[in-house]
């Protein structure tokens, strides 16, 4: 589905019109295209001290922009990474006149709520200069109950600093937050593959989120563009709209792709695991056995399962009033239950060991809630409770489970909401648009990543920051 009205108040006459009537413009979002730098522009990381602050003790912004800058392995550095593949351009000090495209905001060295202010205001007057597209990102710790309260205070700031200031930034530009718990290096291989993530193009609708990294583990893929590769995937409701653009992503980062789908969709499906030269199996998850079929397929045509994306869903919308038992069977059966039974198989397999993931699609009805969704939020809430309870049970294979909640995406599913109530639900978001389904691929592709293996049991939001539930 087009949104043309980013098109005309991106374009000649009716672009000039949009701004002297002062109707919201938003800027067409950047994705990810091969071969492009990760970040195109300087990347300025500031500590606790500000832009001059060498005088305070920052050692994890320190770290951190050495590490970023390369080159790696010399002393002091408390990590490695492979730069080759990052190639930024890491500045501690910019000058007045110098447009940026990325800061970094390093915070989780914060004891008080005064040890904001010296790097928020180094950061306040680059927001102006920053470029279309670019990118703000907090690294804070969690803040817990055992903390000191100033220092609960302090790190629980910051989330409500992120969050605003992601709403004030304009030109498709981003702010979101990596969050340490406690004892998780600000080097970890999560924090820094999560990073990479948020300050790619391949984050581009994800919006005034805070990713917590909860444990060391993680590791650097082989190579940043094919971190995927050598694994396989399993993607259900793949025939079209967000499972399909999953597959193509997974393929893309180098994995082999099993696609599921219903049989009525059969034809599509097979024209998906063409295009992704993968291969295709006709499935109803809500069968018994979906799950050993499910495995038997993957075992058998590819020697192994390690990446399993629940991405089937249905809607079935009511007033609760008005609903009966039969809409409220069928969208829990297919949106939470068969993954529950799915996940029961692989989890007593035998056969899902090896750093496996499993990435759920929630979604935010099931955060917010939505009227006539009863149903639908109950099924998406559940998809939250069973990843933050499914990822203790896969700690020890080294695996995750996660999931990932889009807002409003341009689909077949949106494409059928009446047309204002369509046009209103896509400015609802900090960055005034729909997402297209390759956004909530890219972050199913990162949820699988090697890189992401500290982030367990999470719910990243891609809704562009969507004001519902926010
Ligand atoms: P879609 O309706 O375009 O595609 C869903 C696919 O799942 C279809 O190919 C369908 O045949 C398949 N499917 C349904 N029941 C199945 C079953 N029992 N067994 C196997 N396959 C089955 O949906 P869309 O928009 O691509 O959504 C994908 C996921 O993202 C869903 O879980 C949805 O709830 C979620 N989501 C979508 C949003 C959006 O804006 N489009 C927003 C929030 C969440």
């Amino acid at each position: 589905m087009t949104d043309t009205y980013l098109h005309l108040v991106n374009s000649g006459f009716t672009k000039k019109l949009a701004k002297q009537l002062g109707l919201p413009r938003p800027t067409p979002l950047r994705r990810h295209r091969a071969g492009e730098p990760l970040v195109a522009g300087p990347v300025l990381v500031i500590g606790l001290g500000g832009q001059d602050g060498a005088s305070t003790p920052q050692p994890d912004a320190d770290a951190l922009a050495q590490l970023l800058a390369g080159p790696v392995g010399t002393d002091g550095v408390r990590g490695t990474l492979d730069t080759a593949g990052w190639d930024l351009d890491v500045h501690r000090h910019v000058a007045t006149t110098e447009t940026v495209q990325a800061v970094v905001l390093v915070l989780s060295d914060v004891e008080h709520p005064d040890d904001l202010a010296a790097p928020v205001a180094a950061l306040a007057p680059v927001l102006r200069r920053l470029t279309p597209g670019g990118r703000v990102v907090t690294i804070s710790r969690a803040a817990t109950a055992d903390d000191a309260p100033a220092v609960a205070a302090a790190r629980q700031g910051v989330d409500g600093l992120l969050r605003s200031l992601a709403k004030e930034l304009r030109g498709g530009a981003t702010a979101n937050g990596i969050v340490l718990a406690e004892g998780v290096d600000v080097l970890a291989p999560s924090a820094l593959g999560t990073l990479r993530f948020i300050l790619s193009t391949r984050s581009a609708f994800v919006d005034g989120q805070l990713l917590e990294i909860g444990s060391d583990a993680g590791t650097f893929p082989a190579d940043w563009d094919a971190p995927l590769s050598g694994r396989v995937a399993v993607v259900t409701g793949a025939a079209r709209g967000i499972g399909a653009a999953i597959a193509r992503t997974l393929a893309r980062d180098g994995a082999t792709v099993v696609v599921v789908d219903v049989p009525a969709a059969g034809e599509a499906l097979a024209a998906v695991a063409n295009e992704v030269r993968g291969t295709a199996l006709q499935l109803d998850i809500t069968a018994d056995d979906a799950g050993q079929r499910l495995l038997e397929h993957a075992l058998t045509r590819h020697g192994r399962l390690d990446v399993v994306v629940h991405n089937a869903g249905i809607t079935r919308d009511k007033l609760l009033a008005n609903m009966g038992r039969d809409r409220w069977d069928a969208v829990l059966a297919v949106n939470i239950a068969a993954q529950l039974r799915i996940n029961e198989a692989l989890l007593t397999s035998g056969d899902f060991t090896d750093h496996p993931r499993i990435v759920s699609l929630a979604s935010t009805s099931g955060i917010a809630g939505n009227r006539g969704q009863t149903n639908y939020a109950a099924s998406k809430g559940g998809v939250i409770g069973m990843v933050r309870a499914t990822a203790p049970l896969l700690a020890a294979f080294g695996g995750t489970a996660n999931a990932v909640a889009p807002g409003f995406i341009e689909t077949e599913m949106t494409a059928r909401m009446p047309a204002v109530t369509r046009q209103l639900a896509r400015r609802l978001n900090s960055l005034q648009q729909g997402g297209l389904p390759e956004d909530v691929a890219e972050a199913v592709a990162f949820l699988a990543s090697p890189s992401a293996g500290g982030v367990v049991g999470q719910v990243l939001r891609v809704c562009g920051q969507n004001l519902v539930g926010a």
